[in-house]
């Protein structure tokens, strides 16, 4: 299982300590949850934040926007020192489009779908990315509650990847817990997101091992 937490919950004045936490956990991703008070009802933090945190880790940089026209800003998270970028389904009028525009960029391309979006819709373009992220919960904050119908979308996703023969990640995002996390990755999940789990936890680093070794 890949590991990637998220920011998000850490503790914005000690940013630097979190980062080097996690360079010396088992994570693999650094998961950095972009918001931009339109297309969720939230702000978050942006472009500087992440050129900063790219300086503190050789880890891999999966940045989730959250935002409208995204291709407006994908050049620009590009040289912030994002390795995947992440674009909602809900938020690409020509999704085909921004998918080409962000592999031109030289970054893996993600398309988030949101809690009520059927996995059906990627049937088309599937073949095109490199990692389909799953809303667990309704994007905007963290610590909310895991949506147990995502199971059933996991394991739904994962038979039209198999069905297609393809190779494309799963990446499960919101309300991740020790708890749930064994049947996501029944379920077909390949990157389990945690904020909250992670930071909140007594041992951040162990919570991290913990998940790591779900099977
Ligand atoms: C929610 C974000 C998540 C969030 C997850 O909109 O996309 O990545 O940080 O936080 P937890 O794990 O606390 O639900
Ligand atoms: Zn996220």
């Amino acid at each position: 299982m890949i590991v990637a937490p998220s920011l998000l919950a850490a503790n914005f004045l000690e940013l630097g300590k979190a980062c080097s936490m996690l360079n010396e956990s088992e994570a693999e991703w650094f998961h950095l949850d972009v918001m931009d008070g339109r297309f969720v009802p939230n702000i978050s933090y942006g472009l500087p934040v992440i050129e900063q945190i790219r300086k503190a880790t050789d880890k891999i940089c999966d940045v989730h926007l959250m935002i409208e026209e995204p291709e407006k800003y994908a050049a620009a998270f590009q040289k912030a020192g994002a390795d995947i970028l992440t674009v909602h389904y809900e938020a690409c009028k020509h999704l085909h489009r921004n998918i080409q525009q962000i592999k031109g960029l030289g970054m893996k391309a993600g398309v988030a779908l949101n809690p009520h979006t059927p996995v059906q819709s990627l049937v088309d373009i599937i073949h095109d990315i490199d990692m389909v992220l799953i809303m667990s919960v309704n994007p905007g904050f963290g610590g909310q509650h895991f949506i147990p119908h995502t199971l059933e979308k996991v394991h739904a996703l994962k038979s039209l990847i198999r069905l297609k023969g393809l190779s494309t990640l799963i990446e499960v995002d919101g309300g991740v817990t020790v708890e749930n996390a064994p049947a996501l990755a029944q379920a077909g999940a390949d990157v389990l997101v945690a904020g909250s789990t992670v930071f909140n936890s007594a041992d951040p680093k162990a919570t991290i091992a913990q998940l790591k070794r779900v099977i």
